[in-house]
């Protein structure tokens, strides 16, 4: 579908997208391109309904509920935001797509990965990124940075170490199943050094 170029980050809470989404960005402006940098969930005015529902309702939301809430803020955000912004020829920078649907979702909450990834090709009528870069990172060291920035968890943080286990081993099964469009990069390497490695693969796709 696209004429610009669309590059998700991905990886458990903790690792570093959002550090590497505006060094990506930065970067890119400075060289006279134009970026939209959006996110899952919350990229949208709709959107940020569904994230406050995903993220700090109190109490108990079924599985495949919560699927469907993560599917619904994703069918708008690329038909509103990504699809047009990559029909104008422009660079999406996106902090999560569908991989982490398939991983928490999936893996997490233990629902049936074909089915979660399906669910949201619905969705997003089959949009796939350019580049998708998985920033790995052990759950325990994550869970060290989480502390230390002293934010009271949101629903999905404060799941047990044995759920971001899972997720973090879904990723892996996902990127293993791509190569083409995963860069999987370790997240405890120097921030400039990923921001580098980042730099490099998208320059290739550009
Ligand atoms: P994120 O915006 O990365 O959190 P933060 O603002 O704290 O960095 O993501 C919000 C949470 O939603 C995160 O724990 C992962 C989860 N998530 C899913 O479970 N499924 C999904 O499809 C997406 C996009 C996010």
């Amino acid at each position: 579908m696209t004429r610009g170029l669309w590059v998700t980050l991905e990886g458990g809470d903790g690792a570093g997208k959002t550090t590497q989404a505006a060094l990506l960005e930065e970067w890119l402006v400075a060289q006279g391109r134009s970026v939209v940098r959006t996110r899952e969930p919350g990229g949208t005015e709709v959107g940020r309904l569904v994230r406050d529902i995903v993220l700090h309702h109190r109490g108990d939301i079924a599985p495949r509920a919560e699927a469907l809430l993560y599917a619904a803020d994703r069918a708008h955000h690329v038909a509103t935001v990504v699809r047009p912004a990559l029909e104008r020829g422009e660079v999406v920078i996106q902090d999560r797509y569908l991989d982490s649907s398939v991983a928490y979702q999936g893996a997490g909450r233990v629902l049936d990965a074909a089915e979660v990834r399906d669910l949201s090709l619905w969705a997003a009528e089959g949009a796939l990124p350019d580049v998708t870069v998985l920033l790995d990172l052990d759950p325990a060291a994550a869970r060290r940075r989480l502390d230390a920035a002293d934010k009271p968890f949101d629903r999905l943080e404060a799941e047990q170490a044995a759920f971001h286990e899972r997720v973090r081993a879904g990723f892996l099964d996902l990127a293993a199943s791509d190569p083409g469009r995963f860069l999987v990069l370790s997240a405890d390497r120097p921030v400039g050094e990923l921001a580098e490695a980042i730099r490099a693969r998208v320059s290739a796709a550009l």
